[in-house]
């Protein structure tokens, strides 16, 4: 590896259905950012086959591999560390990204950093906004994940919120499934809100007894579930699109309850004046706007990463991977997939 100014990370991301390989400069300058994104085909069964989604990582990866180093305009031998995915997620999936990040880095003796998922949708928001800096409380919401989390530093995290049973977007393509949307049905539920009537339904807002910050979205998942079936019945199993609309604002509107209210909490408890959402959910303006108020209010600063990188993407993961590089982690070659790796303080 020859001494550079500047650190070009190379980051690979495989954990469910993008394989994404990205060149991220010093932490925050996207170089490149290759996205191959297979859900027309998940679509076709509802949801991610794992079998398929491993299939096409092995088709995929080394194409979007040399693209991703053709729109930076490098080569491997400009590449100070590569930065690879390596748990949470599916673990065919995950060990597809993570022996092509094995293999480069013997054949090009550069050295791999394993990375956790949901640290690299934390790190998103600092390619989005420059000015960013740790400490913040962190929001992440997406397919896989809900958690609220205290951004120590850039490599030391403690998790105060976590969900007891569904994250927030598995929640978001449930119902959504149910509505009759395709997969993932998280931004077409979102759509039908917009024409949606104020106070039609009331839907539960789920608390976990005992621990303020964490998420439970099951108690609402049935309880909607049960509305749907209960009109359906009615109405030889059809439902019309307003109440479609009606049922998708009010899930909506307690799901901006449930985020809103505990990141606002933690933010004044912690008295951080900075919150930062991430992951793919954070993709939803409803959510975003109601966040936003809500920081306005209380003097907190709003931060929020770009469409494309709210769900998942390697340059995120190249984003973490930088923090982590000049912190002086490395990964051995016996770094294996987790497909239940913890996110736990550190
Ligand atoms: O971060 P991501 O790409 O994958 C995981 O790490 O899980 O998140 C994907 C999730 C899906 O559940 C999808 O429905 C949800 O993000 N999502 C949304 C929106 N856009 C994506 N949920 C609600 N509203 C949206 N606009
Ligand atoms: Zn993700």
């Amino acid at each position: 590896m020859k001494i550079k100014d500047n650190i070009y990370i190379l980051g690979i991301e495989s954990s469910c259905d993008e394989t994404s390989v990205s060149v991220v400069k010093n932490g925050r300058d996207v170089l490149s950012n290759v996205i191959s994104s297979q859900i027309d085909i998940h679509k076709l069964y509802g949801g991610v086959v794992p079998e398929i989604a491993s299939r096409k990582h092995i088709e995929n990866i080394d194409i979007i591999y040399k693209e991703s180093l053709k729109q930076a305009k490098l080569s491997i031998e400009d590449i100070c560390a590569i930065a690879v995915t390596y748990g949470p997620g599916l673990v065919g999936s995950l060990l597809v990204g993570l022996s092509f990040a094995k293999g480069l880095s013997i054949s090009s003796k550069i050295p791999f950093i394993g990375i956790n998922h949901i640290e690299g949708h934390i790190a998103s928001n600092y390619i989005s906004n420059r000015d960013l800096e740790p400490p913040f409380i962190s929001l992440i919401v997406s397919g896989g994940h809900t958690n609220l989390v205290k951004v120590e530093s850039y490599n030391s995290f403690k998790i105060y919120g976590k969900t007891h049973d569904d994250a927030c977007g598995e929640a978001y393509d449930k119902i959504a499934r149910v509505l009759g949307f395709e997969y993932p049905g998280g931004p077409k539920l979102e759509k039908a809100a917009l024409n949606g009537t104020q106070n039609k339904f009331s839907f539960p807002r789920g608390e976990v007894r005992g621990s303020i910050y964490d998420f439970t979205y099951s108690g609402l998942k049935s309880h909607v579930i049960n509305v749907i079936h209960n009109i359906k019945q009615k109405n030889n199993e059809s439902i019309d699109n307003q109440t479609i609309s009606d049922i998708s604002l009010e899930f909506q509107n307690s799901i901006i309850d449930s985020l809103v209210n505990r990141t606002i909490s933690l933010s004044k408890e912690l008295n951080i004046n900075k919150v930062a959402i991430c992951g793919g959910v954070s993709a939803n303006t409803a959510i975003k706007t109601a966040l936003k108020n809500e920081c306005d209010k209380n003097n907190i600063k709003f931060y929020f990463p770009e469409n494309i990188y709210c769900t998942d993407n390697a340059a995120m993961i190249a984003s973490a991977g930088y923090y982590e590089f000049i912190n002086g982690k490395r990964s051995k070659l016996d770094l294996n997939a987790d497909a239940n790796l913890e996110f736990t303080d550190k």
